[in-house]
């Protein structure tokens, strides 16, 4: 019954004029930018890392290093799509406190937490500023460019052939758990910094690393024929036959993108047939009445902190291929336009734990009209992604080195022994010990998790 009224009121555009806390007029930008303002307000106003005495990038428990790249990653865009520069101090001062000492995002206090996957958060934050032109860091600072290189070159250091016939493992660390697991998100992270390093700097390398990439995924089981995304593979006695099969929209999200980049870049039938199936396998999947949603667990009511997240980003990604191939924009477009309305008008909640705007906390599903009360960074971040993203068309397109870019970048960044076992682990002290194997418990597996212990 509420589908129904829901589908009635989208198609008659009533929307527009219902009675939320936030007003949104979507024919207007500038009411879709006053909009996606008040919820980034309420967004930022969970981060604590610019307080005196507190560390800049970090968020506050319960959120994992990992989200906070996500959210910087969001901020630069929410200034590329709306020109409010508000956030652009504390972003450029998280990120660049965050490089860690060998300019390559791996702090060495993020080192029981830190996998592939969440590296690769905070390195698309750092390329996605060198696309958008985000304001470059001072000369004696890493650079955006340089920094992507880095995680990318490292991420190649670590493709595995000995297990699976390539492909890289979640975990960077053999203490961390997951380390026998090679999963798609961070797959995903190589495959789609090494697409946009393709397209930024116009290195071949870069491309056919891409092509290597997707080509283990699929080969691995993980992209089945039908564009179907599956989140991983255990190296395990099963010879890696023991596949992981839930779906995750970001996972199908950030190979969406990737694919679009290689289109853009080579034009080949090959790459469009790829993301003409990944599009049409997501819209399937994650879209119901018209509304994007986290089809594993959202109805169930069973997803967890991260997976809280992942909706925004397929959101992003939506956005971004509808730039790297403007005939999806008529697909992504509409979708993303009802998506926003509907997020909207669940950003109607006062809890004590959001410090925005009262009356405007966003609840975590759009599947009916009803706020759930699921506060947090990552309901906030999903509505702002869906309400910006409405705007992408408006927005400059991603420079590269020969169309405006000027991020400096570094061939051999990276790669300065980080990985090195003994170097991080004599830095975790008794504490982080401590409190990591708290957290590994509660969580059981790390990062991420949930993916592959909870539900396999
Ligand atoms: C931290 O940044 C936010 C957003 O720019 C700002 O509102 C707040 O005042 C800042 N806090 C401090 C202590 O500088
Ligand atoms: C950002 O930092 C610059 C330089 O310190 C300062 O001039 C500007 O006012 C800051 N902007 C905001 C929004 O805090
Ligand atoms: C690591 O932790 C220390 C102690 O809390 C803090 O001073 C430092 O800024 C942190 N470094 C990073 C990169 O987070
Ligand atoms: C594991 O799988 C590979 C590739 O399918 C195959 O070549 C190999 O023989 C298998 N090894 C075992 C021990 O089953
Ligand atoms: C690649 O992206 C640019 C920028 O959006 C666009 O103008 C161009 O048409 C795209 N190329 C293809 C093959 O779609
Ligand atoms: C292309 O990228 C690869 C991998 O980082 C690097 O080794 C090579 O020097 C680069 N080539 C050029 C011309 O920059």
């Amino acid at each position: 019954m509420r589908s129904l009224l829901q589908a009635t009121s989208l198609a008659l555009g009533l929307w527009g004029t219902s009675v939320s806390a936030i007003d949104v007029t979507w024919t207007d930008e500038s009411s879709v930018k006053e909009a996606a303002g008040t919820i980034a307000y309420g967004l930022v106003k969970y981060y604590t890392g610019n307080n005196t005495g507190d560390v800049p990038g970090n968020l506050p428990d319960p959120y994992y290093w990992w989200e906070a790249g996500a959210m910087f990653g969001a901020l630069i865009d929410y200034w590329w799509i709306t020109d409010d520069d508000s956030y652009n101090n504390i972003t450029s001062e998280a990120i660049l406190h965050q490089v860690g000492e060998d300019e390559d995002f791996m702090p060495t206090n993020q080192t029981r937490t830190e996998g592939n996957d969440d590296q690769g958060f905070w390195a698309m934050a750092a390329m996605a500023a060198a696309e958008r032109k985000f304001p470059d860091p001072p000369d004696d600072e890493p650079q955006w460019l340089a920094l992507a290189q880095a995680v990318f070159n490292e991420y190649a250091s670590r493709w595995d052939t000995e297990h699976c016939g390539g492909g890289m493992r979640w975990q960077i660390f053999t203490f961390n758990s997951g380390f026998s697991y090679k999963n798609t998100i961070s797959n995903g992270c190589f495959f789609n910094i090494a697409a946009r390093l393709a397209r930024y700097t116009g290195n071949d390398t870069y491309a056919d690393w891409a092509t290597k990439i997707w080509k283990w995924e699929s080969g691995a089981g993980l992209i089945t024929d039908a564009y179907k995304v599956y989140d991983g593979v255990t190296i395990g006695d099963t010879n890696c036959s023991s596949i992981d099969t839930a779906q995750w929209s970001y996972n199908a999200g950030i190979f969406l993108h990737g694919a679009s980049v290689m289109y853009n870049l080579t034009e080949s039938s090959t790459w469009k047939t790829r993301m003409d199936g990944m599009l049409s396998e997501i819209v399937t999947l994650f879209v119901k009445s018209d509304v994007i949603f986290e089809h594993f667990c959202e109805q169930t009511d069973q997803c967890n902190q991260d997976q809280q997240s992942f909706k925004g980003y397929l959101g992003r990604w939506l956005a971004a291929t509808s730039q790297m191939a403007p005939y999806t924009y008529e697909t992504i477009h509409p979708l993303l336009v009802s998506t926003a309305k509907a997020a909207v008008a669940v950003c109607t909640g006062t809890d004590s734990g959001f410090k925005g705007h009262a009356g405007t906390a966003c609840g975590f599903s759009w599947l009916t009209t009803t706020y759930d009360g699921l506060v947090g960074v990552g309901s906030q971040m999903n509505a702002l992604s869906m309400v910006m993203y409405t705007l992408v068309k408006k927005a400059s397109t991603p420079v590269t080195s020969k169309t405006g870019g000027t991020s400096e970048g570094n061939v051999d960044a990276g790669n300065k022994n980080s990985d090195d076992v003994n170097k991080h682990q004599s830095k975790i002290t008794t504490a982080d010990r401590a409190g990591a194997a708290i957290l590994t418990i509660l969580i059981c597996g790390g990062v991420l998790a949930g993916t592959a212990f909870v539900f396999s």
